[in-house]
């Protein structure tokens, strides 16, 4: 079947990272680096192995960091090639490959994440899209969103990322109930943001990763303030439901959740271990030096 591809990804990157304050009081949490790459590299790499050729990111205040990132930085390069920095170099001019186009719009007022998407509605135009959220890393072998999108091409239907999230964390997620489809597909029949752990609908918790029906753009602008007294994505979704398929992909890949500290520091060494200018001496010293049995 002909389907329009997917070829803009919106990234929601208004957040103020409270989690992670003061580290994120001037800098914003998706610069916060997994080794040597910030958190936003990591979304952008993987929304390009699936594909995407349009970058869209709803920023807001004290965000210009993540516009300057993807930016060309003239006398950065002249200075590292006048040093004669050349790996260096090359990994600046290539943080994005080329025909890859940036656009920025910026969310005014932090009304949720529901909003943000919104905010994006005018460059997205009629057309399926992608949206990840930067702070949710899953390191897989076939990049999540690729996963998605192979699902998407068979189906024609809206995919949200699941995982299984343990009972007492239901709150921290959108969680969605589903029926068993065709071919082993998961049919998402219900959607709630944040339900308390005896009012979830089951332990599947959408994991910052959506492909969407343009359609979501007309229900969010009707959608009420929800949980949190904000405008939610879940919400809009629970609208497109009974009018369009949305399915739930388990997909394969370990999630972290570098929004908070846990996660981010379990990203930084799973990623440490297997650096390649770091990884080696990485493990040798968390062998050798007792800091993981002792603390110190
Ligand atoms: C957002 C969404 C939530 C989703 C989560 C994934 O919540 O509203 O439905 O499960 O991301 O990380 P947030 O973490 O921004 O509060």
């Amino acid at each position: 079947m002909n389907r329009k591809p997917i070829r803009k990804a919106v990234f929601p990157v208004a957040g103020m990272g409270s989690r992670f304050l003061p580290a994120t009081k001037a800098s914003p949490k998706e610069m916060l680096p997994i080794v040597d790459r910030p958190l936003i590299q990591y979304a952008a790499e993987e929304a390009i192995a699936a594909g995407i050729t349009e970058l869209i990111f709803v920023t807001g205040r004290g965000k210009r960091a993540i516009e300057d990132h993807f930016d060309k930085a003239y006398e950065l390069e002249v200075e590292l090639e006048q040093r004669g920095k050349t790996r260096l170099l090359e990994q600046v001019r290539n943080l994005l490959p080329p025909g890859i186009t940036c656009a920025y719009v910026r969310q005014a007022e932090a009304l949720g994440l529901g909003h943000a998407i919104l905010c994006a509605a005018p460059l997205v135009g009629d057309e399926p899209f992608a949206v990840l959220l930067a702070d949710d890393l899953v390191d897989a072998k076939v990049p999540v969103l690729r996963q998605m999108v192979d699902l998407y091409d068979q189906t024609g239907a809206s995919v949200l990322g699941v995982q299984q999230v343990p009972s007492e964390q239901t709150r921290q997620y959108g969680i969605v109930r589903t029926e068993a489809g065709e071919c082993g597909q998961q049919r998402i029949v219900g959607i709630v943001e944040k339900p308390e752990p005896d009012k979830a609908p089951s332990r599947w918790g959408v994991v910052g990763r959506y492909l969407l029906s343009p359609s979501i753009f007309g229900l969010l602008r009707e959608v009420q303030p929800g949980a949190g007294g904000e405008i939610q994505l879940t919400d809009g979704i629970a609208q497109l439901l009974p009018k369009e398929a949305v399915l739930a992909l388990p997909f394969e890949g370990v999630r972290y959740d570098c929004g908070s500290k846990l996660g981010y520091l379990k990203a930084t060494v799973a990623f440490g271990v297997r650096h390649e200018e770091t990884g080696a001496e990485f493990r040798k010293w968390l062998g050798e030096s007792g800091v993981v049995t002792r603390g110190c």
